[in-house]
């Protein structure tokens, strides 16, 4: 049990968990054909921060131990996913081993499971199908943000080019979909696909910003709200509604599964401020990935609006997305000049807080830990 104040690593927690599901994705991402495995499978060979994942296994681990279930007569009976993953083979003969012509995988094909009896099998697939999704994500957004670099490597866009990057995005979708078919569960399937359509809402409100008065943009508070929604849907749909489905795999009680859901809602919104202040704060080689990119994309995040809502000069140049000579320039300066970094920092904080005050109530043990311990890291980051 985990004494208050006392810090734990999150990642000791889980770490061993997490150990495997870098190899359960690449056998999750087998393909017959050698070009399409390779660029599938580019992304999972640098180390990202896996996040997701973690989430999911520290809310399954942590709502575990919670006495609050749904009686047994009102679960639905939920199959233990430990199906290995050859049988993918049985509809799918892109698998290598079902390909004739393409030699065989020289990964095995047992589903590797470590110890942690309090964590079920299906919510292992979760935290792997998560991991899934986000990858998807980044390969497509690198293409249309035309990104050179991630994760302190090649962009998958860079190394292969977009067509492949785009349809390798669409494979891990896909296979993503075939694990989350496989958990046999509607109310998780429905929250993950709609995850997948918020992503594509999300990056939509991201291109064409309708709270905006395109002619003659003046900062009200609408545009911090539709900023906010945006926000919501890139990035926490994904953490709210994984956390959310671990929970519901758990069979825990309805009040147990909000809780999940608010704990991701708002860590997943603290986490994106954080991402956008990060772009105004932290040099290239620290975060791996391009920075100031946000405004070479037109982009006018939380700390540009702030800055605006002191600033209305910056009006124009959010109208013409920071295109003409300076305006790039000229914005960050006014940032920098203004509090608007300082002002998103303490909204991701507010965010950040309101997550920890969610899950208040959960018993208290070492996931529980881990889970505020998230909290902390999250606006600790610089990369
Ligand atoms: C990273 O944001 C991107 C996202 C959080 C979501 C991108 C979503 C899409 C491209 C929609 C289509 C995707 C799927 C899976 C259907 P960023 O560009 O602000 O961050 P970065 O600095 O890490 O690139
Ligand atoms: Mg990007
Ligand atoms: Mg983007």
């Amino acid at each position: 049990k985990a004494s208050p104040g006392v810090s734990v690593d999150p990642l000791r927690i889980v770490g061993k968990e997490l150990k495997f599901m870098s190899k359960n994705i690449r056998q999750l991402l087998g393909s017959g054909h050698p070009a399409l495995d390779n660029v599938a499978k580019y992304y999972t060979r640098s180390e990202g921060k896996h996040m997701r994942p973690l989430l999911v296994l520290l809310m399954s681990q942590a709502t575990a131990i919670d006495p609050r279930k749904l009686p047994a007569d009102q679960s639905p009976n939920k199959k233990p996913v430990d199906s290995p993953l050859s049988s993918f083979s049985i509809l799918d003969d892109s698998n290598p081993d079902f390909n004739p012509l393409v030699s065989k995988s020289t990964e095995s094909h047992q589903y590797n499971v470590s110890g942690d009896e309090n964590i079920l099998p299906s919510q292992r697939r979760l935290a792997e199908i998560t991991e899934l999704i986000h990858t998807a994500s980044l390969l497509h957004d690198d293409v249309i943000d035309n990104a050179e670099t991630r994760r302190a490597s090649s962009s998958a866009n860079t190394a292969f080019g977009n067509k492949m990057a785009v349809l390798a995005g669409d494979f891990l979708l896909g296979r993503a979909s075939v694990a989350l078919a496989r958990l046999r569960d509607p109310e998780v399937t429905e929250l993950m696909a709609t995850v997948i359509a918020n992503l594509v809402e999300g990056e939509f409100m991201q291109l064409k910003n309708t709270a905006q008065d395109e002619a003659k943009p003046v900062y009200n508070d609408d545009i911090l709200q539709y900023y906010l929604q945006k926000t919501y849907l890139k990035t926490a749909s994904l953490i709210s509604k994984s956390c959310r489905s671990s929970a519901v795999l758990g069979r825990c009680a309805p009040e147990v599964v909000e809780a999940s859901y608010a704990y991701g809602r708002n860590l997943g919104l603290a986490f994106q401020l954080v991402d956008d202040m990060l772009d105004y704060t932290v040099t290239a080689a620290e975060m791996g990935k391009p920075v100031g990119a946000d405004l070479e994309l037109g982009l006018a995040t939380a700390p540009l609006l702030f800055a605006w809502k002191s600033n209305p000069e910056l009006g124009p140049l959010v109208g013409r997305k920071f295109s003409e000579e300076g305006d790039v320039q000229k914005a960050r300066e006014l940032v920098h000049r203004s509090n608007g970094v300082e002002q998103t920092r303490q909204l991701a904080q507010d965010y950040a807080d309101k997550a920890a005050a969610a899950i208040a109530d959960f018993p208290e043990g070492e996931a529980k830990a881990g889970l505020l311990e998230m909290c902390e890291k999250t606006m600790q980051r610089r990369k």
